[in-house]
């Protein structure tokens, strides 16, 4: 038998072409949980980008909630709760729940398995910080739209939404994924139905990941 190490890309690419393009991200969790796999993505630690942007803010969570799209791991979740906020991290893979309450069992957030394109009554609007990192990305172009209108759907009135992700550069090709990078012009995408934008600025090897990163801010008027 071959023990091969499992590979996300490999995963990635057979999901897709089965038209499953969400159905690879469970089936890395549940790898990495029996050590078959590594989760690319797993930093150890919250977003450095989330944790620079919150000092500068001097975010403070008291008497509000957060919540997280794709929450992986719960690394992000994890420090929004610490700053006070009534943290939901969701993810649609439950091996990425349950890995997340594994790491975290005494954890106030409150995680669950949920579908950005099918949410929860209840959710829509409903949340004064939402932050999502690289899960956009992650999906391919074609849903792009989507994914950006169900981000933007959870934010409260007066909220606010912060948006990680890999920049497209002008060498790269657009098509090429996962990651399917966000250009300039995407990020427009997520000022709409009343959200405005509140600044984008783009930082070379935020993460140790090789493209240069947006963070791009919102607020719903
Ligand atoms: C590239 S990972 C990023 C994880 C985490 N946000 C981070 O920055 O490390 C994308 C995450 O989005 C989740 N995801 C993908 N499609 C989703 C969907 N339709 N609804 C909810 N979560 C989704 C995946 O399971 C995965 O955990």
């Amino acid at each position: 038998m071959s023990s091969r190490p499992i590979s996300a890309n490999g995963l990635a690419a057979d999901a897709i072409a089965a038209g499953e393009p969400t159905a690879w991200f469970d089936t890395l969790y549940s790898a990495a949980a029996r050590d078959e796999a590594q989760v690319p993505w797993d930093r150890h630690a919250p977003h450095p980008l989330l944790v620079q942007w919150a000092a500068e803010h001097a975010l403070d969570g008291s008497a509000r909630n957060a919540i997280v799209v794709g929450c992986g791991l719960g690394e992000d979740a994890e420090f929004l709760a610490s700053l006070g906020f009534a943290t939901t991290g969701f993810d649609i893979a439950p091996a990425a729940v349950a890995a997340a309450r594994d790491r975290f069992p005494s954890s106030p957030v409150s995680y669950d398995v949920a579908d950005l394109f099918d949410l929860p009554d209840g959710w829509a609007g409903a949340y004064s910080l939402v932050f999502e990192s690289l899960t956009v990305q992650s999906l391919p172009r074609t849903l792009r739209m989507r994914a950006i209108a169900a981000v933007r759907s959870l934010v409260a009135p007066a909220g606010r939404l912060l948006v990680v992700s890999g920049a497209l550069g002008d060498g790269d090709d657009p098509d090429e994924g996962p990651p399917w990078l966000l250009s300039r012009a995407e990020l427009d995408e997520f000022a709409a139905d009343g959200l405005v934008s509140t600044g984008i600025d783009c930082v070379p090897g935020a993460d140790g990941g090789g493209s240069h990163r947006w963070l791009a801010a919102y607020v719903r008027g």
